[in-house]
Parts: structure tokens; sequence; C-alpha cells
């Protein structure tokens, strides 16, 4: 037990020296709990707010993928250039190294395949101890608003966002689009706005046209889903549209991981995300490291 007489009872309070300015680097987060605003760390960087994050959660519902057939070899080498990893609890603990040691974005709904043509009737696939456990960044719900599984999937959600909110874990609220499902602006407007009114900490959603009203009008930091593979400039040129019309970050997975160079295309994408290169530099970038010039 410590002294309990001529303790010194003061040293300096720097009375001179204002504390710092509370304005948190994660849009909506800033009355957030210190559990939740350190998971929202992992995710966005906190120097430029912005995030990489690599999906590769495909096998959930596709099974083996192209260029993904082998987690093991493609994923690891790619986590020094993401800031997040997007997956399924098997695919992490299977063929991602504990010492990743980055943000993770867990996979945690799940309930059908390609074999089905109605895709939107999914279910909480992983508890919230499982989360913990992993140490999860944030758990990933998709939702499907206007598919006919859309009230059980606004469930899922809500549910997973209760449990978060529980043991500071933010929910990062999937926007699907399927074959019968609107891709216009209209729709991501909606869907955006609803996610984050369930209490969705981030949303991640397509780039539509007037993408900076979907992100104005959602209180809570969008993040860019890469979609079907597309030449790489082409990518390139999206994910640039989309963070300098506020896109937090890219939520990536075939344009990277089927990119001819994979390591080329993060370390491109991570360019446009965090030091503001424009598409054209950016591409330029992925030609130089894939034809190891860089
Ligand atoms: C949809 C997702 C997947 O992670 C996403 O589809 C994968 O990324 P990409 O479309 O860029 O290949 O969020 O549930």
């Amino acid at each position: 037990m410590a002294d309990k007489d001529g303790n010194q009872l003061e040293k300096d309070y720097h009375l001179d020296i204002r504390p710092p300015k509370q304005n948190f680097h994660v849009k909506g987060a800033e009355h957030a709990d210190w559990g939740m605003k350190d998971r929202l760390s992992r995710i966005f960087n906190p120097a430029t707010g912005k995030t990489v994050m690599l999906a590769f959660d495909h096998g959930y519902i596709m099974g083996s993928t192209a260029g993904l057939e082998r987690l093991d070899l493609v994923v690891p080498k790619l986590a020094p250039e993401v800031d997040v990893f997007m997956a399924t609890r098997g695919a992490i603990r299977t063929c991602v190294p504990p010492t990743f040691n980055k943000g993770l974005a867990l996979r945690c709904s799940a309930g059908s395949s390609v074999l089905d043509d109605d895709m939107s009737h999914e279910v909480i696939g992983v508890n919230i101890e499982d989360a913990i456990r992993m140490n999860a960044s944030c758990m990933a719900v998709q939702t499907f608003i206007g598919a006919p599984g859309e009230k059980s999937s606004i469930e899922n959600l809500c549910k997973a966002i209760d449990a978060g909110n529980r043991y500071g874990i933010p929910t990062l609220g999937v926007v699907a689009v399927g074959k019968q499902m609107e891709r216009t602006t209209k729709f991501f407007l909606l869907a955006t706005r609803m996610l984050a009114e369930f209490g969705a900490h981030i949303v991640k959603t397509y780039y539509c046209d007037d993408f900076e009203k979907v992100v104005a009008a959602c209180p809570v930091p969008i993040v860019v889903a890469g979609g079907k593979k597309v030449p790489e400039d082409e990518a390139l040129e999206m994910a640039y549209k989309a963070m300098v019309e506020g896109a937090a970050g890219v939520d990536m997975g075939r344009n990277i991981f089927q990119a001819e160079d994979p390591l080329a295309m993060c370390k491109a994408i991570g360019k446009v995300v965090h030091e503001n290169y424009n598409s054209k530099l950016a591409y330029q970038f992925y030609r130089d490291v894939k034809n190891k010039i860089k």
C-alpha cells in the first residue's frame, strides 16, 4: 500500500494549455463510448479519417470465387496495404494470422447461396460472444431493402446493433443489391439513410449518380462497394469519384483480388483513399508497381 503521509499533492495542471479540441475523425461518432471509438479508429485511419477495406467474404454465398481459390496464399500478402479485412470468421481463423492486428469487419449475416433465386433471406450467423472472441472491429450485416427478405434483414441488423452496443462493437450495415433490385440514387438515398437511422455506425453501399447527396443525407460514414470486376482504370476512377464526393473509404473485393496484380491494385487504391491521388495518377502508379518500376 502507498504511503499515506508526505505525498506530494500537486505537480503541474498546465493551466496555460487548453485541452485538445474534441473532434473525432469518424462522422456521427463524436458521442460514442471509448471502446466504440477505439474500434472505429482501427477501421478509419485517425490521420486521414479514411479506410481501405478488402472484402473477401464472397465464399459465404458463392463458394470458391475467382481469385480467392486459396485464401491462405492470396489474403495475407495484401495485409500490409489495407486498413481492414472484411471476411467470415471461418476465413479469418483459418487463413489470416492473428498478428495481422488491423481492423476486422466480421461478416455476421448468412443464409443463402447463389443457387437461390431470392438471396434476401439471411439470419445472424455469428453470436456476439464470438465477435468479441475474434476481437472484431465491427460486425457486418447485410440488409435487403425492397426485397422479400427486407423485414427479417432489418431485424438482423437491429439485433446486431443492440448486441454490439452492449460491448462497444460498431455495426457495418451493408446495402445489398440484387438482380431485381434498384440501383438508383433514390434507392441508395433511402437504403443508406434507413440503415443509419436503425443505428448502423458505418454503411456500405454502391457508387451512383449524385453520390454526394447520398453521403450528405447519411449521418454516418459511407464506404463504397466495388462490385463486379471492371478494368483497373475504371475501378480506380470509381473509387476516386466516390472519395471526392464524400465517401469515407472503399470496401472492395473482386476489383482488387481479381486484378492482374492485386497487390499493386491495393496500393493504388490506398493512394486514392489516403493520399488524394486522382484516378489517372493512381492508374499510372498501379502500372508502375505492376511493372516493378516503383
Ligand atoms: C456484399 C458485400 C461483399 O463483401 C461484396 O459484394 C464484396 O465486394 P465486391 O462486390 O467488391 O467484390 O458486401 O454482401
